[in-house]
């Protein structure tokens, strides 16, 4: 088939980068505290946040309608939210690449944390996220973002349209490290 006949359109999009609204999405994806049942160290913590502040929003994430097929790239903001789960910082879900050997790039945009990722094989590293620093997740790496400040952690990413989401697997291993707030400290443990 000539490429004429699915050729797309060019497009751009208005970010804020004070506040990671993409202007306008096509999809906004929200998650609520309630959505992160089992997630957490601390259960009945998390139960409590949930009853107290009536489901509140923990992350959203912004997107663009691109086709999910090799060749193009798919983009999104990710915004999560600051807060402690008992003392466990807010996170996303994270997850693998159904196809797994595909890459994602995170700009992070306002806020400060980690992005946490592990292998299958149990290789684990963070790096720092914050204003300005650019994470590169390779292949293979299971990734989650981790919010260890007052304000939204904002990010800009970027990953192969064909790359899919895998929550199941990372759902039932888990992820090796924990991060917390204590006193104002951030501790990531074991
Ligand atoms: C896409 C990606 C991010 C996350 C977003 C929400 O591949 O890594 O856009 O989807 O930060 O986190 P999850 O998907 O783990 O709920
Ligand atoms: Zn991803």
């Amino acid at each position: 088939m000539p490429y004429t006949e699915h050729l797309m359109n060019p497009f751009g999009i208005d970010i804020d980068l004070a506040d990671g609204a993409m202007h306008p999405p096509d999809t906004h994806l929200v998650r609520r505290a309630s959505d992160m049942r089992g997630y957490y160290a601390d259960e009945a913590a998390l139960e409590r946040l949930i009853a107290q502040q009536d489901d509140p929003l923990h992350y959203e994430v912004f997107e663009k309608h691109i086709p999910e097929e090799p060749g193009h790239l798919l983009l999104c903001i990710s915004k999560l939210q600051p807060g402690c789960v008992g003392d466990e910082c807010f996170m996303t879900k994270g997850h693998y690449h159904t196809v797994s050997g595909t890459a994602e790039v995170y700009l992070c945009l306002a806020g400060q944390g980690y992005m946490l990722m592990k292998t299958a094989d149990g290789r684990c590293a963070a790096e720092p996220m914050t204003r300005g620093r650019m994470v590169y997740v390779p292949p293979h790496w299971a990734h989650r973002s981790i919010n260890t400040s007052d304000e939204p952690l904002v990010s800009f990413c970027v990953y192969p349209a064909e790359a899919g989401h895998n929550y199941g697997d990372i759902a039932t291993e888990g992820f090796p490290k924990r991060v917390y707030r204590r006193d104002r400290t951030v501790v990531m443990e074991p």
